[in-house]
């Protein structure tokens, strides 16, 4: 029989390690931090996704030697020049809320029309000695108010392209499916299974 391939995920988030532990199955066993012992501050501070994502995963293969993954999102406003990007959970300053944040990119935006944004979600994976990236994207635009109180984040304010209600309208299989981080997770998953 062969072993059940072990990977992390560089997070402690439940629910983000219950939806890929949900996909994957019995086939990959994923480990979260704490499962791993580490209780680290780990350092996040590169100025893309990317750079985060690879920051996270990376620093987990070096002190714990397993493979692992990590991910990095944020919102991308056009108007704003790209903010609030790799800053969107800190948008409004160190120890604020998602409220604050949103209340901030809606200031931010009073007036503006074009109101073209996208979330974005990477993943950086490290196999051995190989680095792979798994990008996924959701483009729409800002509402001027809130709609819905589902979701998290900047979900009430995030209305997709196609769609007429807002990510926080949405139950959260609807959102997966077309969701930045859902896209980015079905590549990860593809890879995966098919080197399995
Ligand atoms: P993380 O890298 O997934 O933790 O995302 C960083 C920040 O981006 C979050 O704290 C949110 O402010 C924002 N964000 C990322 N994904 C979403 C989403 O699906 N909905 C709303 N906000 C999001």
């Amino acid at each position: 029989m062969t072993p059940v391939r072990t990977i992390v995920f560089a997070t402690n988030n439940a629910h983000k390690l219950e939806e890929i532990r949900s996909i994957v199955g019995s086939d990959i066993r994923i480990l979260s931090l704490a499962d791993i012992g580490c209780h680290d501050d780990i350092p996040e501070d590169a100025d893309t996704f990317e750079g985060n994502a690879l920051q996270k995963a990376l620093y987990v293969k070096e002190h714990y030697g397993y493979d692992c993954f990590a991910d990095d999102s944020g919102l991308i406003v056009d108007a704003l020049g790209g903010e609030p990007g790799v800053r969107s959970a800190r948008y409004a300053g160190p120890g604020h809320d998602s409220k604050a944040n949103m209340a901030l990119l809606l200031k931010n935006l009073e007036g503006v029309e074009c109101r073209t944004a996208r979330f974005v979600t990477v993943i950086a994976l490290i196999e051995g000695d190989e680095r792979r990236f798994f990008e996924g994207r959701v483009e729409g635009r800002i509402l001027e108010h809130e709609q819905g109180t589902g979701g998290f984040g900047y979900d009430p304010v995030f209305l997709p392209e196609g769609f007429t209600e807002t990510f926080a309208c949405m139950a959260p299989g609807q959102k997966n499916a077309i969701s930045h981080r859902g896209l980015a997770t079905q590549k990860l998953l593809r890879h995966l299974s098919a080197v399995k």
